[in-house]
């Protein structure tokens, strides 16, 4: 979720919340919703600083810009719910190792097992300088630390295992020293000497999350990630992400049925698709191209203002940013037949993500069909309003999934690995 909503325009809206960032009580009636609805977990999006873009954009958009930071939002949501799960992105470019794996570690153990790490490599010239760069490490270098990051992270997990906690207050020993094993690593990026100082949590470990998208971002997905989110506008978009993910997973000897794709999904409900639309049309009139444009720049990595705004999208350019973005946006205008306007309204509106306009059967049919056409195995339902569309998606939607036995009445187990049927993996 993007708090307001998934429309740049939700928090203008007169159900909408500007403040909804910000708000403790706002988040928790989000996720009340979303676990008496079942969700497997909830994801909000993430950065290390504030989105790039010019003052102008930046005042004008709740979407990554002020807001707290989620692992302490997510720590506080855990003591508030028992069963749904909690994703927190956190960057291998701009964290160290140890930290990232007590951090998560310490979430996952105090929730009871239902913590998730989405692993991201940032994108944002804002973050680079926030951590004293005064330019964005390069895209496939990012990728590099990425993988020894993880595999650190991964072993430090290890280094307090499982059954480490003994408690034997008539011995007096508390923890078993066979099971606390150093990591002696030394890479090309990290040197990491020691002991995690968090044992393991009800789940083992937190659930791997990556969403690369590129070349080097699919094979790591493929090498570490346990969920992998995709932002794939179109079914064929999905389907051949789907079928060249699960290959590269193969190939790495892992189990395709083990790595869930998760395409971000817009659900636009309404009694009849005139009503569905109507809502749309209301949120996309307040969208101006002086916000729209400069966010399609930002999202393809290239500066769209110099172009005629009622033209179509010039050719791609290199970018260190996201490489595979750009390419997902262009491929849909192309197929629409969009110009730049255009794009950059369907894009503030949906943030390039699959949206479905229609009744709630409809929704669901739509949702069935991906599900069975080797498109996604599950998705990030993201609203274009919260908390009044995620309420709309739980009471007409979610009934309808489990009629047809496609989603879950009951939560599966206590921990998030279990719930998404990855428990022993
Ligand atoms: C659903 C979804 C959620 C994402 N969430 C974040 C996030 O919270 N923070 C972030 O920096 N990047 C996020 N990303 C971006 C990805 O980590 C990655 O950079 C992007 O998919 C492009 O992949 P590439 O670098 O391989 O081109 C997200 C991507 C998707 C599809």
């Amino acid at each position: 979720m993007h708090p307001a909503g998934q429309h740049v325009a939700a928090w203008r809206h007169s159900s909408g919340y500007p403040d909804a960032a910000f708000s403790m009580d706002y988040y928790r009636q989000i996720a009340t919703i979303a676990e008496a609805a079942r969700f497997d977990f909830l994801f909000v999006a993430d950065m290390m600083g504030i989105r790039d873009g010019s003052m102008n954009v930046i005042v004008r958009s709740a979407q990554l810009t002020l807001g707290a930071e989620p692992l302490t939002l997510m720590a506080a949501l855990s003591a508030m719910t028992q069963n749904i799960g909690f994703i927190v992105t956190q960057s291998t470019t701009y964290s160290q190792p140890y930290s990232v794996a007590r951090q998560m570690a310490s979430l996952d153990l105090l929730s009871g097992g239902r913590a998730a790490w989405n692993v991201v490599t940032s994108t944002q010239m804002n973050e680079a300088a926030n951590f004293g760069l005064t330019q964005t490490i390069d895209h496939s270098v990012r990728y590099e630390r990425a993988k020894e990051f993880v595999e650190v992270v991964k072993a430090l997990w290890d280094t307090a295992g499982v059954g480490v906690f003994i408690g034997d207050k008539p011995s007096g020993i508390l923890f078993d020293s066979e099971k606390l094993r150093p990591l002696h690593h030394k890479g090309p990026f990290y040197t990491v000497d020691g002991i995690l100082n968090v044992p393991p949590s009800a789940q083992g470990r937190p659930v791997l999350v990556q969403a690369g998208a590129s070349g080097p971002g699919r094979d790591l997905a493929a090498s570490i990630a346990e969920i992998i989110f995709a932002q794939t506008p179109t079914i064929e978009a999905a389907q051949e992400y789907y079928a060249d993910v699960k290959m590269r997973v193969r190939d790495k000897g892992r189990d395709p049925c083990k790595v869930l794709m998760m395409p971000g999904f817009t659900p636009v409900i309404g009694c009849n698709r005139a009503e569905a639309e109507a809502q749309l049309a209301e949120l996309d009139a307040m969208i101006t191209p002086e916000i729209a444009v400069p966010m399609l720049s930002d999202m393809m990595g290239m500066d769209l203002s110099a172009y005629d705004i009622d033209g179509p999208l010039p050719e791609l350019e290199e970018t260190n940013k996201s490489h595979s973005l750009g390419q997902v946006i262009k491929s849909y205008a192309e197929r629409n037949n969009l110009n730049i306007r255009q794009t950059a309204a369907w894009s503030a509106s949906s943030m390039s993500h699959n949206r479905v306009i229609g009744t709630p059967k409809e929704i669901a049919d739509r949702m069935q069909y991906w599900f069975e056409n080797q498109a996604c195995d599950g998705f990030l339902i993201s609203p274009l309003i919260y908390p009044g569309g995620l309420k709309q998606f739980a009471d007409e939607v979610v009934p309808i999934l489990q009629e047809r036995k496609l989603f879950r009445q009951e939560y599966e187990g206590n921990t998030l690995r279990e719930n998404l049927g990855l428990a022993g993996s």
